[in-house]
Formats: C-alpha cells, sequence, structure tokens
C-alpha cells in the first residue's frame, strides 16, 4: 500500500495568506505555516493541500498565475517554501500544490507578450479570434461577473478565450510549445520534493467547435501524457483532479489508471447538505449508486466545504433551487452557481449536524478534505465580495488578531471574524485544545476512529453496501475491507428515530461502538434495532464471533 498512500489520507487545505502570518505584514507566509505544522500533526491530517502560491495580482485570488516556477514574495521565498516542504515530510505530512494548466494570468508575461500580435512567440500560447461566436455550446462559468468567454483585446485587436475571469486567458494546449512548457513546470516542483498536484480546471484545456469545450478527448489524452510523464521520471507523485461534472464524465479522468489518482467528488458535496435538508437518504444513496467504478489504484476526494463557493453545478435546476432556497435564503449568500458559506454557518452553528456531516465525511467512499477553520466551526463574512468571505484569516487564539498576525489590525488581508457568534474570541484552537468536548476535538477523535482496527483501509479502499431500512430518514452502511467490517447508521432528522436494520448475512456477529470500544448485542436472526437520536450516528466495527 506505500506507493497507494493517497487512498487513506485525510486532506487538509488550506491557504498559505490565512494560516499564519510571520512577517506581521498582515498575510500568512511559509515560515508562518511551518511554525503551525506541528498543530496538523497533532490533527492527524496526512497531507496538505495548499492553495496557489505562485506569484500573481491576486484578482482571482492566486488562481491567475503570473510565474509557475516561484513563490509569491509575500509568501516568503523558495527557500522558505523548501524548508516548509521539509519540515512536513519530517512530520509525515505529504504536500500537493496547485497546478494551474488552463489559463495564466493577463500579467504573465507571455500573455503580455502574446498580445503584440502573431509575429510574437508567444502569441500562439492563447486562443485568439476576429469574432466572439467561436464556441459559442461552451458555458460561462463565472456567471455574475462575465457575460462571454471571449474578451477584446485592444493592442493586438481580437478577442482572446478565457473559460474564468476575464484577465485569465486561456492557455492554447493545440500548440506543442504550451504542453511542453507545463511538463517543465511539473517537473521543477517534482524535483524539489512535492507530492503531487491538485490540478486546477482540467476539463477546459482544449476548444473544438460544436462541442462544450468540456472533457474533450484531447484533454484526456494530454493528461494522461502528464501522468505518464510524472510516472516515467518520479516515485510515488499523485495528480487530483478537479473536474466539476456529472459522475459519467467524471469516469474518465481516472483513465485506466493512468489518468488522475483522484477526483473531487463533485455530484456528493451538495447532496449531503440536501439529504440532511429533507431529512431522507435518497439524496446521498442515489448518487453514490450512480458513482462509476472507478480503477482500484484510484480513489475519490471527498469534502463539505472548500475555499470555493458550494458549488451547485451538478445539480438539476429543482434541486438548486431547493438548495438556494433552504441554505442561502439571503442574496448576498449566493454566487455564481452557488452559495459563499462555510460549513458551520451553512447549518446553523448546530453541532449536532456539523458532526454528523463530519461522520459522514469520513466514513463515505473517498479521501476526506478539511477545510482550514472548519475544523473549529469558523463562521463567514457574505459581505467581503467574491468568495472572500470563507477565506478570512484563521483564529488561533483570543489574542490580536486572532493570533493569526501581529501587525495592526488595519494591515490584514482580510478581516478577522468578529460577529457574536463566530467571534475568535470564543471560536479559536487554543479554546478548543482546551475542552474535551469541543468539535476540534471531535474531529480528532473522528480522525483517530478512521484509523483504528485497520479502519484507514475500510474507510479509504473498502466497498460500500448500502442497506434500505424502512425508515429513510436514517441512512445506513457497511464498509467492507477484506475481513473487516463496519456498519454505519445516521439519522437526518431533528427528532429521535428508530431503524431496524437488515443484518442476516452478519448474524453472529458481536457490534463494537467504535468511540467507546462497547459491546453491543449479538446481531441475530431478526432486523437489529436501534434507536437514535437526532442527528445522532453510530459506528461499529462488526466482529465475528470465533
Ligand atoms: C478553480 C478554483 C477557483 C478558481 C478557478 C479559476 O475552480 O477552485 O478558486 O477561481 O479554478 O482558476
Amino acid at each position: 500500500m506505500d506507493n497507494q498512500w493517497y487512498k487513506t489520507a485525510v486532506i487538509y487545505e488550506l491557504y498559505i495568506k490565512a494560516f499564519q502570518d510571520s512577517s506581521r505584514d498582515g498575510r500568512g507566509d511559509f515560515a508562518g505555516l511551518t511554525s503551525r505544522l506541528d498543530y496538523l500533526k497533532d490533527l492527524g491530517i496526512d497531507c496538505i493541500w495548499m492553495l496557489p502560491t505562485y506569484p500573481s495580482p491576486g484578482r482571482d485570488d492566486g488562481y491567475d498565475v503570473m510565474d509557475y516556477n516561484s513563490i509569491n514574495p509575500e509568501y516568503g521565498s523558495l527557500r522558505d517554501f523548501i524548508v516548509f516542504l521539509d519540515e512536513a515530510h519530517k512530520r509525515g505530512i505529504k504536500v500537493l500544490i496547485e497546478l494551474v494548466l488552463n489559463h495564466t494570468s493577463d500579467r504573465h508575461p507571455w500573455f503580455v507578450e502574446a498580445k503584440k500580435g502573431p509575429q510574437s512567440k508567444f502569441h500562439d500560447y492563447y486562443v485568439w479570434s476576429d469574432t466572439s461566436d467561436k464556441y459559442s455550446k461552451a458555458r460561462v462559468i463565472f456567471t455574475d461577473s462575465e457575460q462571454s468567454n471571449w474578451a477584446w483585446c485592444a493592442e493586438c485587436q481580437k478577442y482572446y478565450w478565457h473559460r474564468f475571469y476575464y484577465h485569465q486567458p486561456d492557455l492554447n494546449f493545440d500548440n506543442p510549445a504550451v504542453r511542453e512548457e507545463m511538463k517543465k513546470i511539473i517537473s521543477f516542483w517534482l524535483d524539489l520534493g512535492v507530492d503531487g498536484f491538485r490540478a486546477d480546471a482540467v476539463p477546459y484545456l482544449f476548444e473544438r467547435e460544436g462541442t462544450n469545450c468540456e472533457n474533450l478527448a484531447e484533454t484526456h489524452d494530454y493528461l494522461k501524457e502528464l501522468r505518464k510523464m510524472i510516472d516515467d521520471n518520479y516515485k510515488d507523485r499523485v495528480l487530483l483532479a478537479e473536474a466539476n461534472q456529472w459522475p459519467e464524465d467524471l469516469l474518465p479522468y481516472f483513465g485506466s489508471g493512468d489518468e488522475f489518482h483522484m477526483a473531487f467528488n463533485f455530484p456528493l458535496m451538495p447532496r449531503m447538505f440536501m439529504a440532511l435538508k429533507q431529512e431522507h437518504h435518497g439524496p446521498i444513496v442515489d448518487i453514490i449508486n450512480r458513482m462509476p467504478k472507478i480503477p482500484d489504484s484510484c480513489q475519490w476526494v471527498i469534502f463539505l466545504r472548500n475555499h470555493d463557493e458550494l458549488t451547485l453545478e451538478m445539480c438539476t435546476d429543482e434541486e438548486r433551487d431547493y438548495m438556494y432556497s433552504q441554505y442561502a435564503y439571503d442574496a448576498q449568500m449566493k454566487i455564481n452557481v452557488g452559495i459563499r458559506r462555510r460549513l458551520a454557518p451553512l447549518v446553523e452553528n448546530d453541532r449536532r449536524k456539523i458532526e454528523l456531516l463530519y461522520a459522514l465525511l469520513f466514513t463515505l467512499p473517498g479521501s476526506p478534505v478539511i477545510y482550514y477553520g472548519d475544523e473549529i466551526g469558523m463562521g463567514d463574512n457574505i459581505y467581503l465580495g467574491d468568495r472572500n468571505g470563507v477565506r478570512t484569516p484563521m483564529q488561533w487564539d483570543e489574542n490580536k488578531n486572532s493570533g493569526f498576525s501581529d501587525c495592526k489590525p488595519s494591515m490584514l488581508y482580510a478581516p478577522v471574524i468578529t460577529d457574536p457568534e463566530y467571534n475568535y474570541n470564543a471560536v479559536n484552537v487554543n479554546a478548543q485544545l482546551a475542552n474535551p468536548h469541543s468539535l476540534l476535538n471531535f474531529v480528532k477523535k473522528m480522525i483517530s476512529a478512521r484509523k483504528l482496527y485497520n479502519n484507514s483501509l475500510i474507510f479509504g479502499c473498502g466497498e460500500i453496501i448500502f442497506l434500505y431500512p424502512e425508515n429513510k430518514k436514517i441512512l445506513v452502511f457497511i464498509r467492507r475491507y477484506k475481513d473487516d467490517v463496519v456498519l454505519c447508521s445516521f439519522n437526518l432528522s431533528d427528532t429521535p428515530q428508530p431503524v431496524a436494520i437488515d443484518l442476516k448475512e452478519y448474524e453472529g456477529y458481536e457490534p463494537i461502538e467504535i468511540f467507546g470500544n462497547t459491546k453491543f448485542p449479538s446481531i441475530g436472526a431478526l432486523p437489529y434495532l436501534l434507536t437514535h437520536s437526532p442527528y445522532g450516528c453510530y459506528l461499529f466495527y462488526l466482529k465475528k464471533h470465533r
């Protein structure tokens, strides 16, 4: 299993800018992050996924890259990055960085040159047209800010193609030089020792007339080429795909085990929130049953929240309307096709619901992602514009600037959260470390429970078998890896619920409750009865009687 570490990994997603400032300039940096590695080690995570750290004008929070081969000086130097990487590795923590393939910033020297016209060798690095009506079947992604995927360049009197902000021109992957540039960039970071990449916006690399310009065969061929290049030259490095797509379109990103090692399960995410509101197991069961079987060496990556909006792109119109009505009752909470809120505010800071969602995250198939701050139930600020409301400074303690930075408060890149319910005075790491019943300690407990009894393998690699109790408010499934079996049962409702589970297949097994190591009555021929408290969950290891 050693070279498949990603299959059992717990991933922690963070913004370097938001984590810890050591230089008192109001922004986080590598030295700061390095000083907080012991916290992450103690939390029990296996891998850090770091949001972009490249030099950038920061108009899309670093996804607008100006230089792929260095570190944004605001965050430190390349040397600081290497020290951080070594220190993470010393603690057994892997590091994934961002690979922004699809586009650059319009301030990237390639684009600055490209704009000069066809005589520039960089002109063909981007996608140009004399008209703005090519590729008209491609949807606009940032619907709140862009009307078209074409923008006019006054300098070279042509339109250029962009799938995201107008200041993020798409690279032209039909140009072999672009394809080679990306390979060089990948090698640069792998040579420095990173463990892999979260590859941004991969469905959109190529454009073809008459298609929606997503998931094209050419795109998959190129991604396979990148994978081969990595496998041929490096050991144990991984690629994680950001492809916000329906289940059937996600499968090709795994190829036959020769494209991505991992891909986010975008369709599952909103359905966990849906199931909770509807108090019905249907949305979760249906989508997981619809997920295609992926090659053995591959893995889903599952998440509750991330740095973007809670995207509702992989929902039907009806589901989307429902999600907006339930989770974005204030128009300010909406952005593009989604909801810009953190985990705790989404569920009205109901600790029972947060714990239930975490229990789902840690037991459903895939490697779970924790978004920084959500382990302590941080709040958000929906008035900060774009998706910045979920990107505020990490809340470490009750001191000035929440212990994030010693700068003047007005210098902070974003204000810390001070609204009464989520005020950093109370919602912070220090306070929660000191309280055995805090959310932070619950999350730690979940992570270690996952690792018990070979559980990382059960949850990381085991199959999932849904059981269908008559009471639809209860979600029940078995996770099974070889001889290890875990029974998971969740009450998705606000009231106590009984459930009768058909466990005939496990007659004679003894359920051991995972958190308390408590023996429950053995399973007999009749349905197994459980009584759930509101939003309660049970995890039982099923021990075979010898
Ligand atoms: C991805 C990122 C998002 C970014 C976009 C454009 O979707 O997650 O934050 O804005 O790509 O790079």
